[in-house]
C-alpha cells in the first residue's frame, strides 16, 4: 500500500512536469508579488507610524523554543512542525509562528534594558505541516507585531486597533468581525480548566478522538473544536467569565471600554480560547462574515506569562499576527487592484556589433535616469525584436543600428501610435523623460546613508 505522501507523489508526476512544488506549497508569481509589495508597505507604514521597528528572527530555532513557548499539547507542536536534526544531533524546527522567536530574541538580546514598552514588527514565511487546502499552506506569511514590556488594556486596544487599520487599508476588514474574549490569567485557567474536566467526566463518549486526547492535557481547546457532537456539548460547558478573577474581569472590561472610544465593532465569543498555549486575558481573532473560524484572517492576545515561561524577568506582552496568502485571497475577491510599478517605459532594439557597444551605457544611462528599460542583446532581427518589444507593451522602442552608429544618433519609436523620430544621441535619454513624464520615472531612493 503506498502511504499518503507516495501517492501525492505518484498523483502530482503523473500530472505535469517531473518536477513540481512539494505539496501545500507554491511560488509566488509578479503577478501576487505586486499585492505582497503593496501588503507590506501598508503594514511597514503603519507601523512606522506607531513606532514599531521592524525584527527578523531566524527561520530556524532549536526545537525548544517552540516546544516551550506554543505548549506540547498544541496542534502546531503535536502535529505540525517542520522538525530535524543537524549534522550534529541537535533539534531544529522551521519557526510556525513568530511569537516565540521575537521572544527568544528579546531575552538574548537583553531588551528589558530598552524603553518599555518594546514595539516590533515582523513580515515573515512561517511552516506549518497543516493539511493543505484553499488558505492553508505548508509554508505561507505573515506579518504580525508583539509590545512587549507593559501590560494594560490600552495597549491591547492599540493592538486591535492597528490590526483592523491594516485590514481596513488593504480594503478587507468589512470582510471580517473581531471576535473577542479573556481567558483570564494562568490561575483563572486552572480553575476552569478543572471546571471543564468535571463538567466533561462521564461524557467523553461523545467526544471526537481528538477531544477525547485534550480533555486530560489541555481541556480549553474542547470549546473550539469545529466538530458537531463536541460543539453541542461546548455550548452548554461551563464558561471562562464566571471563572475569571476580579483582576481579570475588570481588565476585559476595561479594554472594552477602550475599543468603545476607538470606534472598533466587536463580538464576545466566550469560545475563543486560540491555538496556542502562552495566551493569557485577551484574545482575539477576525473572523470571516460567511465562513466564521474556518479561515480566520488573524488573531492575536496578551500572553503576560510567556518571558518568564522562556527564562526572562516577569514581563507582560501582547500581540497580534495575520496571515498573507489569506489576505491576498480576500482583495482579489473584493476585486481590490494593487499598483503596479513593473511595467517598463522603454525597449532598446540594436543591430550589429558597433550598435551593441552604444547601446549598454545607453542602457545603463536610461535606469539610472529613473526609465525602466529592457534591451534586446541578443542576436535577433530588428523585426523580431520590435515584435518582443510589442509583448512586452511598452509605450517606447529606441532603434539604433548601423546608420544611426554612424550619425551618432538613435531612432525613438512611439510603439502605441507607430510613429517615430531620430534624436541625436546624447538627446535619448531627455526625450524619453519629456516623452513618459518627470513624474512617471522610478527614482526611489533608499534614503541617505552616511559613508
Ligand atoms: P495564528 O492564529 O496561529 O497566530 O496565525 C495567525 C494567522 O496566520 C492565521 O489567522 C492565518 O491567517 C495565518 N495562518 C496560520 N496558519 C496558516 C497556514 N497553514 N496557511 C496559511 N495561513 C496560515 C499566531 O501565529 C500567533 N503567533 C499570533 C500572535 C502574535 N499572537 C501574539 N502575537
Amino acid at each position: 500500500m503506498p502511504t499518503d505522501e507516495n501517492a501525492d507523489n505518484e498523483a502530482q508526476q503523473n500530472a505535469g512536469p517531473p518536477y513540481q512544488t512539494a505539496k501545500g506549497v507554491h511560488d509566488i508569481l509578479p503577478k501576487d508579488h505586486d499585492y505582497y509589495t503593496f501588503i507590506k508597505k501598508v503594514v511597514r507604514h503603519r507601523c512606522r507610524q506607531a513606532g514599531f521597528r521592524r525584527i527578523s528572527t531566524p527561520v530556524f530555532e532549536y526545537t525548544d523554543v517552540f516546544r516551550r513557548s506554543i505548549g506540547d499539547t498544541s496542534d502546531i507542536v503535536s502535529k505540525e512542525m517542520y522538525t530535524f536534526e543537524d549534522r550534529k544531533g541537535r533539534s531544529l524546527t522551521l519557526r510556525p509562528e513568530g511569537t516565540a522567536g521575537v521572544v527568544r530574541s528579546y531575552i538574548q538580546n537583553g531588551m528589558n534594558s530598552w524603553p518599555q514598552p518594546v514595539e516590533l514588527y515582523y513580515i515573515e514565511n512561517f511552516f506549518r505541516y497543516d493539511r493543505p487546502q484553499k488558505g492553508r499552506y505548508r509554508q505561507f506569511w505573515q506579518f504580525g507585531f508583539e509590545v512587549i514590556g507593559e501590560s494594560d488594556p490600552a495597549l491591547d486596544a492599540q493592538v486591535i486597533y492597528l490590526s483592523n487599520k491594516i485590514l481596513d487599508d488593504l480594503g478587507i476588514a468589512q470582510l471580517f468581525t473581531l471576535q473577542l474574549n479573556s481567558i483570564g490569567s494562568s490561575e483563572d485557567r486552572q480553575n476552569f480548566a478543572q471546571a471543564l474536566k468535571d463538567f466533561y467526566f462521564g461524557k467523553e463518549r461523545s467526544l471526537c478522538a481528538n477531544c477525547k486526547q485534550r480533555l486530560d492535557k489541555n481541556p480549553l481547546r474542547l470549546l473550539d473544536c469545529k466538530e458537531e457532537d463536541c460543539r453541542i456539548l461546548a455550548q452548554i460547558a461551563p464558561k471562562m467569565s464566571d471563572h475569571l478573577s476580579e483582576e481579570s474581569k475588570e481588565y476585559h472590561e476595561e479594554l472594552k471600554e477602550y475599543l468603545g472610544e476607538l470606534g472598533i465593532e466587536y463580538h464576545e465569543n466566550p469560545s475563543l480560547v486560540r491555538g496556542l498555549d502562552y495566551y493569557t486575558k485577551t484574545v482575539f481573532e477576525f473572523w470571516d462574515k460567511t465562513d466564521g473560524a474556518q479561515n480566520a484572517i488573524g488573531g492575536g492576545g496578551r500572553y503576560d506569562g510567556l518571558i518568564e515561561l522562556m527564562g526572562g524577568q516577569p514581563t507582560p506582552a501582547c500581540g497580534f499576527a495575520a496571515g498573507i496568502e489569506r489576505i491576498i485571497a480576500n482583495m482579489k475577491r473584493e476585486k481590490i487592484r494593487v499598483p503596479q510599478k513593473d511595467d517598463l517605459h522603454v525597449f532598446v532594439a540594436q543591430l550589429g556589433k558597433e550598435a551593441k557597444k552604444k547601446c549598454l551605457p545607453l542602457i545603463v544611462d536610461l535606469r539610472d535616469n529613473g526609465i525602466r528599460t529592457m534591451g534586446a542583446l541578443g542576436k535577433g532581427a530588428i523585426k523580431t525584436q520590435l515584435r518582443l518589444a510589442d509583448k512586452f507593451k511598452v509605450p517606447y522602442t529606441i532603434i539604433i543600428g548601423i546608420t544611426e552608429v554612424r550619425e551618432n544618433a538613435a531612432i525613438v519609436r512611439d510603439m502605441r501610435v507607430g510613429t517615430q523620430k531620430t534624436v541625436p544621441f546624447d538627446k535619448v535619454v531627455d526625450e524619453i523623460i519629456k516623452r513618459i513624464g518627470e513624474e512617471n520615472r522610478d527614482m526611489y531612493s533608499p534614503g541617505e546613508a552616511i559613508y
